[in-house]
């Protein structure tokens, strides 16, 4: 039913922004890797759930990778793919964890999302679908991409862990640095 659904429908307002007219149309994607909601809700936190599952974005300042500044790689919290290297992480005053560069071009998904009566660009991991952020297009040399993405989205490797995905069970990274730490740690 939702296969005959046909292209979305914007409409330019008087102030210029575009709007959608034509709501919540989408086509159901599949993606190489999928999960069930039930082990999901299970594996992960409510607010990696949220966020994964449902487009959600967690608050700013609070996610745990905010400030994170260990060498390593961030992956997919739910199905492991690899998506940034700590090499291109940056401070972007957002509160989220920004990054500048994908470890593959083709690691995520890019869509437009005009929900909240604005047009950004949605961004999934490639392999199992899970939302991650955003994409602008204001972040610094070279790419000048800003890949705003949430903590929640997010597992870490340090680089010079063995690769198996175990998260250390207290204070990484906890350096009080000169960011100055915002305390909300989420626990995972
Ligand atoms: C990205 O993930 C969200 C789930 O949080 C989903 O609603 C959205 O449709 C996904 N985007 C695409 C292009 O499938
Ligand atoms: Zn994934």
């Amino acid at each position: 039913m939702l296969d005959a659904c046909p292209a979305a429908v914007f409409s330019i307002l008087n102030n210029g922004q575009t709007m959608l007219k034509q709501g919540t149309c989408r086509t159901k994607k599949t993606w190489p890797r999928t999960f069930s909601q039930e082990e999901l809700k299970k594996r992960l936190s409510p607010i990696q759930f949220h966020v994964t599952q449902e487009r959600g974005t967690e608050s700013a300042f609070r996610g745990e990778y905010t400030d994170h500044k260990e060498e390593g790689t961030y992956s997919c919290v739910v199905c492991g793919a690899p998506l940034f290297r700590s090499e291109t992480k940056f401070d972007s005053g957002s509160g989220w964890p920004s990054f500048y560069d994908l470890v593959k071009e083709e690691s995520v998904t890019a869509t437009d999302d005009f929900s909240y009566g604005m047009h950004r660009v949605e961004i999934n991991c490639s392999q199992c679908g899970s939302h991650l952020g955003h994409l602008f297009d204001d972040g610094p040399k070279p790419t000048g991409k800003r890949y705003c993405i949430n903590s929640a989205s997010l597992g870490f490797q340090p680089k010079d862990a063995p690769s198996a995905s175990s998260h250390p069970s207290s204070g990484e990274g906890a350096e009080a640095g000169a960011g100055g730490s915002s305390g909300g740690k989420i626990e995972l």
